[in-house]
């Protein structure tokens, strides 16, 4: 049931605040400012590896993980897509864990990496969405999304409650393996309690955001730039956008640019990036300066900061509201569902059954 909403995409975009604050309090201990001591597959603390396999917007959600993993975990993570991790024969640490993402618990590949992996004697953990799919009887653990049936083929909610998931596993394993202190940890759990908030927030921005999607239905191609975790969250955002809009879309990491992608620059070229007011900002911002010198046109997805940092001619600007650096990566998907939503309601497209797609491609 749609509800008042024209697709089951729609809903399932403004369902997002509710679940991913259900996903993040099933995890983690908002009151004490830690995680709670659920049985988990992997074994945080002693292992030396963690491999992350997927395919599509999971395989994404992985390659975000593997950020925080790293960073705030110090934890080496060896993401890809399973289509391919299947077949790389690579040697697997024994010191090591393995980690599949996927919505149906279906995804062939997918099932094929884990089997791979077990086979290996590796520990078996997956996120999944749907707690009786064959992924999820074949681990040794689950870490159950709880985001409801998404019917919409663009994948939305899964999405964010899996990144919610993997950031309650970053807290675990920073906590676990001594890389953060309570303290760090408490910060870190405040700043996702804030998600779901942060989360209707971005929605409000909708109104402008349908805008930019109408002309936006124009286009031929789309380049969506970002660095750090939002340069996976670029390839989300073009992902997306192929998906529903059929226009053609790619993303690459923003210090990229200059290896080639930026030959495609001109006036006919959108370029969305999304750029936080963080660390790397000034980076992405000099590249920004690149695409605008070529006549490029921006769509800027920041935060009032780093609004107040450009002042390119025609820019367009998104403003997201104030967060940690930390959770950027679940509430800026928000604002990229958005436009990848209302550009193809503008096209006129089947948005909830885009043509040649499945919801779940159990054949490789
Ligand atoms: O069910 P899964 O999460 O394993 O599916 C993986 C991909 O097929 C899926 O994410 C696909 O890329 C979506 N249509 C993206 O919106």
């Amino acid at each position: 049931d749609k509800g008042n909403h024209r697709h089951f995409m729609e809903k399932e975009i403004h369902e997002q605040p509710e679940v991913t604050g259900q996903t993040l309090a099933h995890y983690l201990d908002f009151a004490n400012g830690g995680y709670k001591e659920l049985d988990s597959a992997i074994d945080f603390k002693n292992i030396d590896r963690l491999y992350i396999s997927a395919c599509g917007t999971a395989y994404l959600a992985g390659q975000i993980a593997k950020y925080w993993f790293e960073r705030y975990a110090r934890l080496p993570v060896d993401s890809d897509v399973a289509s391919e991790f299947r077949y790389r024969e690579m040697p697997l640490d024994k010191r090591s864990a393995a980690l599949f993402v996927s919505q149906s618990g279906e995804t062939a590949d997918t099932l094929a990496s884990l089997r791979y992996c077990k086979g290996a004697g590796l520990a078996i953990g997956s996120i999944v969405n749907v707690r009786e799919s064959t992924i999820a009887r074949e681990s040794d653990g689950i870490y159950p999304t709880l985001a409801g049936p998404e019917i919409g083929v663009a994948s939305t909610k899964a999405f964010t409650c899996q990144l919610s998931i993997f950031a309650s596993l970053v807290v675990r394993a920073a906590l676990e393996r001594g890389t953060v202190s309570a303290e760090e940890g408490a910060q870190l759990v405040r700043s996702l309690s804030e998600v779901p908030r942060l989360i209707k927030e971005a929605l409000k921005l909708e109104g402008e955001i349908a805008e930019l999607g109408r002309e936006l239905s124009e286009v031929n191609h789309v380049l969506y730039l970002g660095r750090d975790t939002s340069y996976p969250l670029a390839m989300e955002g073009a992902l997306k956008l192929k998906e529903i809009s059929y226009i053609h879309a790619e993303g690459y990491a923003a210090g990229e640019l200059k290896h080639g992608p930026i030959a495609l620059i001109d006036k006919q070229m959108p370029v969305v990036v999304i750029a936080p007011f963080d660390k790397i900002y000034e980076k992405t911002a000099s590249n920004m300066q690149e695409v605008a010198a070529r006549g490029g046109r921006i769509i800027l997805i920041t935060d009032e900061k780093g609004a107040a940092h450009t002042s390119l001619d025609g820019i367009k600007t998104i403003i997201m509201p104030n967060m940690s650096e930390f959770v950027t990566p679940i509430v800026y998907a928000l604002p990229i569902q958005m436009l990848a939503y209302h550009t193809a309601v503008a096209m006129g497209t089947d948005v909830d059954q885009p043509r040649n797609l499945a919801k779940s491609v159990t054949v490789e």
